[in-house]
């Protein structure tokens, strides 16, 4: 379905990057069909000269180009990017966002066309095409759109369909949640290192920890706390460990990790709408 579409990634910093290098990764499409631009232009000799892909500073020529438009520019810089290439957008151009905290709404209004708009929040190992994303759709997006854009994202990693009023919580869980777990795995390796271990072997065996239990989650299905029940022998070490996680209060300190990061992303959502002049 993809290979004959034209696609535009505005914005090609980590993420941009990573889509589209994820697509030509997966040979979903051929660089003949994606266009990369940015403001920098040695960002996007960098592009060229690893994925084959045209580039161009220029927006409005990506716009004529692109049947899909993937925006992949900061929540501040897309107000004025809209602003520019709205009168070049089409009717029927797909939007992709993956902008952190602007509504599907926000989009079509800044554009002031009723073009589909499906708004996505990957996370940062979209890189190693290890993303956990999710995404909505906006009023005048149909299944088609969900499925090209499903089909983008599914070539960096896991993709879930959300309605819009949960993107702050799936931002405060996976959009933020590599951040958690990098410190997870940082306290991880303080703990063998304090306890003797060399770092660099405390740092592997750590960050290998947590990528084999994620698979095993993943890979049987099995309930997480069935898994850790099973790791578990009566009076050995895990139990003991297991109670000092307890007691200092692990699992409310990530579901409020979680809760606060949801508020944090609501509240500049609502930011962004006051600043705009849309709430
Ligand atoms: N990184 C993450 O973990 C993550 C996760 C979920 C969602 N997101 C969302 O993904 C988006 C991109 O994030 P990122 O980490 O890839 O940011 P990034 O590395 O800063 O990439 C954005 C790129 O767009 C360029 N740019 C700025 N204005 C532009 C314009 N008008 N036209 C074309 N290019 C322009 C920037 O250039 P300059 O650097 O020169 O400004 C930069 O190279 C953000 O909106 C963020 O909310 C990121």
């Amino acid at each position: 379905m993809l290979f004959s579409k034209k696609i535009a990634f505005i914005g090609s910093g980590n993420m941009g990057e990573a889509l589209l290098g994820g697509l030509l990764k997966a040979e979903l499409t051929n660089p003949e069909n994606i266009l990369a631009t940015d403001i920098r232009d040695d960002r996007l000799q960098e592009i060229q000269a690893k994925w084959r892909v045209t580039t161009t500073t220029n927006n409005h020529e990506a716009v004529h180009f692109a049947d899909v438009i993937v925006l992949c520019v900061k929540p501040q810089a897309l107000r004025q990017l809209l602003d520019e290439i709205k009168n070049d957008v089409r009717d029927d151009q797909l939007i992709i966002s993956i902008v952190a905290g602007i509504t599907t709404r926000m989009i079509s209004t800044f554009i002031g066309k009723k073009n589909p708009v499906v708004r996505v929040m990957p996370n940062i190992p979209a890189v190693v095409d290890e993303a956990a994303s999710a995404l909505c759709t906006g009023e005048f997006a149909a299944d088609v759109h969900k499925a090209i854009a499903m089909k983008i994202l599914g070539a960096v990693g896991e993709v879930e369909v959300v309605s819009e009023d949960l993107m702050d919580v799936v931002t405060g869980l996976s959009g933020s949640g590599p951040a958690y777990i990098y410190m997870i795995i940082e306290a991880l390796t303080d703990g063998g290192v304090m306890m003797g271990l060399p770092r660099n072997i405390a740092t592997r065996l750590a960050t290998q920890t947590v990528l084999g239990s994620a698979k095993l989650v993943r890979e049987t299905h099995v309930h997480p706390a069935m898994l850790k029940d099973q790791v578990t022998t009566p009076g050995g070490t895990t139990i003991l460990a297991i109670k000092e996680l307890e007691e200092s209060g692990l699992r409310p300190m990530l579901i409020r990790a979680v809760e606060t990061a949801t508020n944090r992303s609501r509240e500049l959502s609502h930011l962004l709408e006051k600043k705009n002049n849309l709430d």
